[in-house]
């Protein structure tokens, strides 16, 4: 019997509709079954609806414990950062790799899976001024934000035969970045078989250019991880097709909600004119399978796309001529042509 899940699909505004279609025609391609629940997060429904749209959203989304959300436009607010709040996502799993085909300076292959404390660090205090000459703020490291993003990634390295490398600045911020490797470190113990090891971020960022080959899931406090990301994103030259998957947890750490994106925008531009790349929104949807624990698929899902991307299939913001629909049709024939033999 195929398996079933139930999904919840937060539409958008601009290319929003196409990538949709373009995901409901490779689900059709996969040995399993996607029950997608729609709640439309557009402008004008937004405007119309107001909270009760993301009333709708949360309720579905805690039903369904996972969600893909294609892009929407920030006017009045944020729908991310409305998502974030109602539904403490407080850690982001951003992978990001070379992808073959896009344009980068950085000449060597990265393959980074960065998994990023999405809440404290400096990020929750503005700060305050002392007199007119000196200003202060807080650092907040909480353990149980550690605990829940450690676990995540250990787990994740244990799936996937990664290792796993904490980055802080120990040596100067001795209680709050103490705190995060001390944490680290109590929930490594309990995955023997994971490697782990920890680097100072400073050297780290060094590293990851000189020998990226070195650093597979890399753990992070939330300043970090921001910082780190736009880098890697930088060298790997993909800042328009990154994925990631902003998480929730219960309270013994697992994942209790994933909410999955592509990073870009709503490409008003092109909108409306088969011209949109839904390789982002590919991506994201691997990492939604992975999380439903279908990670042989997701796999499949994710070479398919990339091993097209470097047999030159691309679509035009790539150098390509595909529009989304063939190319979406060229990824959904590679998918069943590799999944076929063992199904
Ligand atoms: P954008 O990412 O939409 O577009 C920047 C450029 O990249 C445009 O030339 C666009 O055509 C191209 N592009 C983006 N995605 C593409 C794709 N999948 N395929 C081919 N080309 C693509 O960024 P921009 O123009 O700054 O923002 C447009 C709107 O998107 C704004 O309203 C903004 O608020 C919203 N936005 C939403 C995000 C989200 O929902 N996660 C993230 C970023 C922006």
């Amino acid at each position: 019997m195929r398996p079933t899940y139930r999904v919840t699909e937060l539409l958008g505004d601009g290319i929003g509709a196409e990538l949709s279609q373009a995901v409901h025609t490779l689900a059709e391609a996969l040995p399993l079954d996607l029950c997608f629940e729609p709640v439309d997060l557009s402008l004008e429904n937004r405007r119309a609806a107001r909270d009760a749209v993301y009333d709708q959203a949360v309720a579905s989304i805690l039903a369904n414990g996972v969600a893909l959300k294609y892009p929407t436009i920030t006017a009045e607010e944020s729908p991310n950062q409305v998502l974030r709040r109602r539904l403490n996502l407080s850690v982001i799993h951003r992978p990001v790799t070379t992808i073959p085909g896009v344009p980068t300076n950085f000449r060597r292959d990265l393959d980074l899976d960065i998994v990023r404390i999405a809440t404290g660090g400096t990020y929750d205090d503005p700060g305050r001024m002392i007199g007119n000459d000196g200003a202060v703020s807080l650092r907040i490291v909480e353990r149980q934000a550690v605990l829940e993003a450690a676990r995540y990634a250990f787990t994740l390295a244990r799936k996937v035969g990664r290792r796993v490398t904490s980055a802080s600045k120990y040596t100067i911020q001795k209680a709050t970045d103490g705190l995060f490797e001390r944490v680290t470190n109590e929930v490594a113990a309990q995955f023997p078989e994971v490697e782990h090891n920890v680097e100072l971020f400073d050297a780290l960022l060094a590293k990851i250019i000189m020998a990226p080959d070195k650093f597979q899931i890399v753990l992070v406090l939330n300043e970090y991880g921001d910082f780190l990301s736009d880098m890697a994103c930088g060298l790997a030259g993909s800042l328009g097709i990154g994925a990631s998957a902003n998480l929730a947890f219960d309270a013994s750490g697992v994942v209790r909600v994933a909410l999955f994106d592509a990073a870009h925008g709503t490409a008003p531009d092109i909108a409306g004119q088969n011209r949109a790349n839904p390789t982002a929104i590919f991506l994201a949807l691997a990492l939604l399978l992975a999380q439903l624990g279908e990670t042989g698929i997701a796999q499949v899902l994710k070479d398919s796309t990339l091993d097209l991307l470097r047999r030159g299939v691309r679509t035009r913001d790539l150098g390509g001529s595909e529009s989304t629909t063939s190319f979406t049709a060229a990824v959904a024939a590679e998918i069943r042509s590799r999944l076929e033999p063992v199904g």
